[in-house]
């Protein structure tokens, strides 16, 4: 999310800002959320539009790029983007030009495989919103003409079922990589499972992973025979894991048999030769460490056959390891040291034992993550921000068109929280951790109409220009410990007045934290949570009198509910609540009668992660969520902010049944909003370039993981 007053900032220079509050901030943003009610409007027939935040990604600007592995330390012309310089590209992978996958290229590309001077990387590539596999053959130092091909059918890549693809890499005749288009089945679990596809066909999807695991990072062996793979095996995932908590197995690439564990407690594995492979692993002294495990060349393979060795000494996070075949002589590894808060690639040199920095010398500034080794060594590649050097002139998007499988659902990332249309259709509100903000539906008129971050936004569905939040002077986010407790009121702002923040009605009296407001659709009233019994339940007030008027406590119990919204057809009112799992951060859904009958658990299978900012579709039919449901989908050290928790969006119908996921990402996706079709029907992008490019915060570093696991834990309970 990007605050949109923020200065823009040049290259290589993330920003600075609020340091700490960033990443609390934008998590507790996507948390909460809630959103608006357009009772009165089109009852469209013509189809609906879910908007929806994916935490940072509107920053997200990252190319691939490669430096020498020789040149010590390198120089500023040595490093050479490789990808477009437009989509947002990652976790590469440079493969050698087998036949296989050489017979890709057009005809007409007279692509030399033995050509020394070309790259063949494989990597991920964000187009259209969802992420699919790329394959461009490019000069290593960009300059000539570049060759792309997709690596997977249309129908594999994501086109007809939505799915994520990730973490690519080649053998002789197939690809292997993660895809999330297979259910698990099961709550809580992840859909990321590892399957091979034949280069030359592009035909068959073999599965790998066996049915109800999930598997992430595989990587090859240089025979191509074996995949290793990080893994929760079966005892799966679940929202208190700790952020480097896999396994690490091994299996036939052919097939996905002689799955065997090799190591508890590591990551992100990557094989030097047949037998050996080195991950990455939280050591007991705190520090994530590189470690190489060595597996027998005969008898039986397990945990207990295999030799496991520390390699990079504690003092720096050194992690994603990076190696290639029968290269003894050093590794590459994205390092995080204690005096920065940037995370760099650096080598590490296996002989002497030590690092050799590589990134900070160049752009100390900017995050590089996940490196990779051509199969000579002689390069190195990651990925980082591309920055202003090197392309940066396409403005952001305010709304960012995902491809949909439904013809009647238009899916839109937006760039900001909690976002409302207002009942007009003319204009959207939204939240920044700068203040509440309203913008044209076509991205104009930018007015900040709040100074502060507001808890939601909604627009009233009667009175024109009316928007509700809840907010108050004194919010300062960046005191952690605070969440939930602040001093926070329901407010009704006229956004058409000539100074808004001195146009605010203050709508509610006591309690300390009164929350997330809902008109009903007829205007005449408005839900919300508050504490003011000692915990948070779920109250009714008249929406121009405010509290004033009277209360009506709508929910009553020892525990919390919260992020209430109120269905277009007056029926039903849909809010998150623990009270199945009191004292803790987990959440279910539940609708109740606005009279305060009928209350019942919207769907039973959702139990035991976190559901929460639920919200009705235009005919009250289904409710959009965020939920846990799918667990994480990738390792998440190698994403940027990795310390989230990952809520995917969801839809369900209003009796529990029809289950459909929406949004396939391993980042984190926030509060969705449900309205009738809006106008744009592809990307609309802000007037001007602004903000910053790759504004977030990596993980703090020793200890301070811990410390981030915890907050982020704390958070969904709002
Ligand atoms: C490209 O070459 C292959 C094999 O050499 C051939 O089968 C195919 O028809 C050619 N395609 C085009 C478009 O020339
Ligand atoms: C890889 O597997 C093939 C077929 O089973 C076998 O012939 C070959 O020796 C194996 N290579 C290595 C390096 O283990
Ligand atoms: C918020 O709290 C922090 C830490 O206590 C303090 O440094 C900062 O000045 C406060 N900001 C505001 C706007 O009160
Ligand atoms: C309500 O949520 C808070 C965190 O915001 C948590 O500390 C508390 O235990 C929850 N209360 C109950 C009764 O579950
Ligand atoms: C959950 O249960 C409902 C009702 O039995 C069913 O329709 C739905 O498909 C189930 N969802 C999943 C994901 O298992
Ligand atoms: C990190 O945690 C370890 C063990 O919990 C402790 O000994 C060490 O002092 C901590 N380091 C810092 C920098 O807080």
């Amino acid at each position: 999310m990007l605050p949109p007053i923020a200065k823009s900032q040049t290259f290589r220079q993330p920003m600075k800002i609020m340091n700490s509050t960033l990443v609390f901030f934008s998590f507790f943003l996507l948390s909460l959320f809630c959103l608006s009610a357009l009772a009165e409007t089109s009852q469209a027939s013509d189809g609906s539009t879910i908007l929806f935040t994916t935490m940072g990604s509107s920053t997200f600007e990252f190319d691939i790029f490669t430096l020498p592995t020789s040149r010590r330390p390198p120089s500023p012309s040595d490093e050479h983007r490789l990808t477009d310089g437009k989509s947002i590209n990652f976790n590469g992978h440079l493969a050698s030009p087998s036949p296989a996958l050489i017979s890709l290229l057009p005809n007409t590309s007279g692509i030399q495989p033995q050509d020394k001077s070309l790259l063949h990387l494989i990597y991920v590539t964000e187009r259209d919103g969802a992420p699919t596999l790329h394959y461009d053959v490019v000069h290593g130092d960009n300059k000539g003409t570049r060759v792309q091909v997709p690596l997977l059918s249309e129908q594999q890549s994501g086109m007809s079922v939505n799915s994520m693809k990730d973490t690519p890499v080649v053998t002789n005749e197939h690809l292997v990589y993660v895809s999330t288009h297979e259910n698990s089945g099961k709550p809580m679990a992840s859909w990321a499972a590892v399957y091979s596809t034949e280069l030359r066909t592009k035909a068959t999807q073999q599965r790998l992973t066996p049915p109800g695991i999930a598997d992430f990072s595989p990587a090859v062996s240089p025979s191509g025979n074996w995949t290793a793979v990080a893994s929760y095996g079966e005892k799966g995932w679940s929202i208190v894991s700790k952020e480097l908590s896999t396994d690490i197995y091994v299996f036939l690439t052919r097939d996905g048999t002689q799955r065997v564990k090799v190591v508890e407690q590591g990551g992100w594995p990557r094989w030097t030769d047949e037998s050996t492979l080195y991950f990455h692993r939280k050591s007991d002294d705190g520090w994530i460490s590189v470690y190489r495990a060595v597996l027998p060349k005969t008898g039986p393979v397990s945990t207990k056959t295999v030799t496991v060795q520390r390699v990079t000494p504690a003092g720096l996070h050194a992690f994603t390891p990076a190696t290639s075949p029968n290269n003894n002589d050093f590794i590459a590894v994205a390092t995080r040291r204690p005096e920065s808060e940037i995370r760099h690639v650096e080598l590490f040199d296996l002989k002497k034992n030590e690092f050799v920095e590589l990134t900070r010398l160049l752009s100390p500034k900017s995050h590089h993550f996940n490196p990779f080794l051509s199969p000579d060594s002689s390069r190195v590649g990651y990925h980082t921000c591309r920055g202003d050097k090197t392309g940066r002139t396409n403005p952001h998007n305010l709304l960012q068109k995902l491809k949909t499988t439904s013809e009647d659902l238009s899916l839109f990332r937006f760039d900001g929280a909690f976002p409302s249309l207002s009942p007009e259709g003319d204009r959207f509100a939204f939240v920044t951790f700068t203040g509440v903000f309203v913008v044209n539906q076509d991205a104009s008129g930018l007015r900040q109409i709040l100074p502060n971050i507001g808890f939601g936004t909604v627009w009233d569905p009667v009175r024109r220009g009316i928007v509700y939040t809840s907010s108050d002077p004194s919010l300062n986010l960046t005191v952690p410990g605070l969440v939930g407790t602040h001093k926070i009121n329901i407010l009704a702002v006229n956004v058409d007045a000539r100074n808004p923040s001195a146009a605010v009605k203050k709508l509610t009296t006591g309690g300390q934290n009164n929350a997330f407001p809902w008109p009903s659709p007829d205007g005449k009233r408005i839900v919300f949570r508050s504490d003011r019994s000692g915990t948070k339940n779920l109250y009714i007030m008249d929406a121009e009198k405010g509290e004033a008027g009277g209360l009506f406590r709508l929910t009553n119990g020892n525990w919390n509910d919260t992020i209430a919204t109120w269905s277009p057809d007056n029926n039903w009112i849909v809010f998150a609540s623990n009270r199945e799992y009191i004292g803790t951060l987990l959440m279910d859904l539940y609708v109740v009668h606005p009279d305060g009958t009928g209350l019942r658990k919207v769907a039973q299978n959702l139990t035991g992660g976190v559901s929460m900012h639920p919200m009705f579709s235009p005919d009250s039919k289904r409710i959009v969520f965020t939920t846990t449901y799918a667990a994480i989908s990738a390792e998440p050290i190698g994403n940027p902010k990795f310390n989230v928790a990952s809520s995917e969006i969801f839809t369900v119908n209003l009796d529990g049944s029809d289950f459909m996921r929406l949004t396939h990402n391993s980042v984190e996706d926030g509060p969705p909003l449900w309205f009738p079709k809006i106008k744009a029907t592809g990307d609309v992008a802000w007037p001007k370039r602004f903000g910053a490019s790759c504004a977030f915060e990596d993980f703090k570093s020793q200890n301070t993981t811990v410390k981030m696991n915890k907050r982020s834990l704390m958070c969904p309970s709002q």
